[in-house]
């Protein structure tokens, strides 16, 4: 179904907003950053001694340096938005007396994140993309429509929401594209990788190439990337711009490995055992994202259900198309966890193969958006995959960190579920 005007609008207002947020971050966090320094100032001048003593003030600045090596970053990423087919506004969002305070961040809350459209047939690692209809779940009404945000002051003013998709996928770039991350890569895309080989190991690999993989919601790329690497034909799928943006910059215009350095760790200072914890560097990428020729690798943006669940393009019906199926920590990303085990289901091919990995942290409960959602627990989900047709086998329960601070005090292990699954019929 082609897209109405709204739905392109809507689509252009949020990849317009999601560019505002990169633009933004460094005003907003020197800003949050500034709020410890005057909150230093409220204290009694003993104690401000005694805290100049640790050198606390020298540590805030040290955080604004990597506040600003990471805006220099960010704004590579964005720095020629219109490639990916929509227009943007110059410039920064800025408060009415032209900078950010710490009371100029909005903590209204969301939900979800996007897809995005564009065409890049001359990248090495296409980003293929259709525009469909869309819901992201961001503050709408904080929001303008593009054709309006045209003058400063309309322009769109980043959510402290925004800000946490914009933080995240600087934690993101450790797990996918730095030797920090390789530790996180080995527990949770090792154990894919290698139930895939194992499941086409009577494919000599110069053969591989004819076996379709599809990771949905691949975040940044590198299980897709790597699975590509293998010799399979491997489709990424994404719906969220600042992953989409982010991936596209490694992906596609890494010339050497470590040529950025980013400082991840610098928004909290919780559970920090040391400055040297949240000030350390991490340099990317870890390799230059390089297929042998003949490879065959794309990232699709949209929605998951939108692309691979109806049947919308005659040209490429995804029904049995897909050889593997490789879900990473996605499947809970489910408002109705039924849709998608069906879609699974349909679009594998006799004899393919579904690996996942993952925890079920309902990722639409608790939304504020009205969404629906449902919320199984892990037996429930096994069982409803084998009522859908799918049988699985070789389950194992992994120990798996996700985009974690290895130096922090705080720590989460998911003991997450991890199978391979085939269609009984
Ligand atoms: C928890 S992350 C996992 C990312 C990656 N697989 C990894 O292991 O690092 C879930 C990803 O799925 C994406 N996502 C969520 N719902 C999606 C949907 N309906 N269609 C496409 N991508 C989706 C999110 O944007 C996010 O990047």
């Amino acid at each position: 179904m082609a897209p109405s005007a709204l739905d392109i609008e809507e689509e252009q207002r949020h990849f317009a907003n999601v560019i505002t947020t990169f633009q933004s971050y460094a005003s907003y966090s020197l800003a949050a950053n500034n709020r410890r320094r005057k909150d230093l100032f409220t204290l009694p001048q003993a104690d401000q001694e005694l805290l100049s003593s640790l050198g606390y003030k020298e540590k805030l600045d040290e955080v604004d340096k990597a506040i600003m090596a990471n805006a220099e970053f960010l704004k590579q990423v964005v720095v020629d938005p219109e490639i990916f087919g929509h227009e943007v506004d110059e410039g920064d969002y800025e408060g009415a007396d032209g900078e950010w305070h710490a009371d100029d961040r909005d903590s209204s809350s969301q939900t979800q994140e996007h897809q995005h459209s564009h065409d890049n047939p001359d990248h090495s690692h296409s980003h293929s993309h259709s525009h469909h209809g869309q819901h992201d779940g961001h503050s709408h009404s904080h929001g303008h429509p593009h054709s309006q945000s045209r003058t400063r002051q309309k322009r769109y003013k980043p959510t402290e929401f925004d800000m946490d998709k914009l933080r995240s996928t600087l934690k993101q770039l450790v797990r996918d594209w730095s030797e920090e991350g390789a530790e996180e890569r080995k527990t949770s895309y090792e154990p894919m990788k290698e139930a895939l080989l194992a499941h086409f190991s009577d494919i000599p690999p110069a053969e591989r190439r004819n076996f379709r993989v599809l990771v949905p919601g691949a975040g940044l790329g590198r299980l897709a990337y790597d699975v590509a690497s293998l010799g399979f034909a491997c489709q990424g799928n994404e719906f969220s711009h600042y992953m989409l943006l982010t991936s596209f910059l490694i992906l596609n215009q890494s010339e050497q490995v470590k040529m950025h350095t980013i400082y991840p760790y610098v928004h909290s200072f919780s559970n920090v055992p040391n400055r040297e914890s949240m000030l350390r560097a991490i340099s990317i990428p870890d390799v230059v994202p390089n297929l042998p020729p003949g490879s065959n690798f794309s990232l699709v943006a949209g929605d998951f259900e939108e692309i691979y669940g109806g049947e919308t393009d005659p040209e490429e019906p995804q029904s049995g198309l897909w050889d593997a199926v490789l879900t990473c920590f996605f499947i809970d990303t489910a408002k109705n966890i039924v849709n998608y085990l069906r879609i699974i289901h349909r679009i594998l091919a006799p004899g393919g193969v579904w690996i996942n990995l993952g925890p079920l942290l309902w990722h639409w409960e608790n939304n504020n958006t009205n969404d629906p959602s449902v919320e199984l627990d892990l037996v429930e989900v096994k069982e409803l995959a084998r009522k859908i047709g799918l049988e699985i086998k070789n389950e194992k329960t992994i120990g798996a960190t996700y985009t974690t601070n290895s130096e922090g005090m705080l720590g989460y292990t998911y003991r997450t579920a991890f199978w391979t699954a085939t269609k009984i019929a």
